[in-house]
């Protein structure tokens, strides 16, 4: 199996600090005043604000051969079609992975949209699809519709998207959505539907997965669970006849360096920032209100069980710290060149062949990753298969005639 690496852009800053630390790259901090370059002034003719930055790092990632980035959408972060348009432009093959809401958008709009970027990027749209990670956030943002709702609009909305793509004149009467009798015509027509992820371990997201996605995205953490969550979504996907078809991606941090020990000094430097900004201990104690599941990654501390970096490894080299001192997704793969290579091949072997991979700051992991990391896989790519992120023809399972596809 190929595997592809793509890489992120810190679209609300970076973090080689703690958030909100001055010395963090961008104008995420505290004091605006003392942020390092890369910060907006809001002037016609500003010469180096924060999307600069995110340039320097998506150019990094194709210099050295990621396929592509993550683009996370966060309501305090840059909004990924605007950062990636400007960016499509300043880039040559890299891949941007969007993250968007259904509820943000209409289908059609999307559908242009879409349409828009791969005519003009070469086809390097790649789709996330998100639900938003709370109620409290979507109520927050006028979205009303609770959890598993968002779900099935959200599987509408891709019907829609679909027969829009796929018919010149479509026609769907569903729950959320109607068309009638539109389409992509024209020269748009010519333009490859993106690539469809999504994520989420709740029932309804891996059934969204399952009918919908070309990949199933998920955050690294204990193997056993990551496996679990593979086979569960590809027996969803056998009701949709996608079985052999839905793949699998993995997100997860770094810190890469020549030796294991350097690695875990690294990883060490990052938890005492946090015991000395207060965001372990502040961790722990919101630990004590979280499920069972989550409790087990968030342990006290200074209380036997957390009492310093290195007791957040869940594993050799799998070291949950980063969400710990507040810098999510979560798990990473710490250590020397051979011990993070040895982590994604194992992951591998579970038949992840997406990584979404990157460490803090970027741009300096994406170099490390690419020069001492990323070729001992290249010989393994064969053209072919380096090229055949083909989307999935449109599908019509058990759930587009029960929402009324015309
Ligand atoms: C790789 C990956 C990337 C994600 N990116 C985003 C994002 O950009 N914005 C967001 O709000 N949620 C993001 N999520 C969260 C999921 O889309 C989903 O909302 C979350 O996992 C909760 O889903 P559930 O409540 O259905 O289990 C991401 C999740 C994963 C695994």
């Amino acid at each position: 199996m190929t595997i592809e690496f793509y890489s992120r852009l810190p679209l609300h800053g970076e973090t080689q600090f703690i958030p909100g630390d001055s010395r963090n790259r961008g104008d995420w901090n505290r004091s605006l005043a003392e942020s390092t370059g890369a910060a907006s002034r809001f002037d016609i003719g500003d010469d180096f604000t924060y999307i600069d930055y995110l340039s320097q790092v998506a150019r990094a990632a194709e210099l050295n051969g990621f396929a592509g980035a993550l683009l996370v959408n966060a309501p305090f972060g840059e909004e990924p079609w605007i950062a990636s348009s400007i960016l499509a432009r300043e880039t040559k093959r890299l891949r941007f992975v969007n993250a968007f809401h259904p509820f943000h958008f209409s289908p059609w709009q999307a559908t242009q949209m879409a349409a828009s970027f791969q005519r003009s990027s070469g086809g390097r749209l790649i789709w996330n699809i998100i639900q938003g990670g709370s109620d409290a956030l979507q109520n927050a943002l006028g979205d009303v519709l609770p959890h598993d709702d968002r779900y099935v609009r959200a599987s509408e909305f891709l019907d829609v998207v679909k027969g829009f793509w796929a018919n010149e004149s479509f026609h769907y009467a569903g729950k959320y959505y109607e068309a009638n009798g539109m389409g992509l015509r024209g020269p748009l027509r010519k333009a490859q539907i993106p690539l469809i992820c999504s994520a989420g371990a709740s029932d309804a997201a891996k059934d969204l997965a399952a009918k919908h996605s070309d990949y199933y995205l998920m955050l690294a953490e204990d193997p056993d669970v990551v496996a679990t969550h593979i086979a569960d979504v590809r027996k969803r996907a056998e009701a949709y006849g996608r079985a052999d078809h839905i793949r699998f991606g993995l997100s997860v941090d770094v810190i890469l360096r020549e030796t294991d020990e350097q690695a875990f000094a690294e990883a060490k430097r990052f938890f005492d920032e946090g015991v000395r900004a207060g965001t372990v201990q502040m961790t722990a104690e919101r630990s004590e209100h979280l499920s069972d599941t989550n409790k087990a990654r968030y342990k006290r501390y200074n209380d036997r069980e957390v009492n310093g970096f290195e007791d957040l490894f869940l594993g050799p080299n799998l070291w949950g710290g980063f969400g710990y001192i507040g810098i999510p997704p979560g798990f990473a793969f710490v250590g020397g060149y051979d011990s993070v290579e040895r982590k994604i091949r194992e992951f591998a072997a579970l038949g992840i062949s997406m990584f979404f991979i990157n460490g803090y700051p970027h741009l300096e992991e994406i170099y490390r990753l690419g020069e001492h990391v990323l070729p001992r896989f290249r010989q393994e790519e064969t053209p072919a298969a380096a090229n055949d992120l083909q989307p999935i023809p449109l599908v019509h399972g058990p759930g587009l005639e029960a929402r009324g596809a015309r």
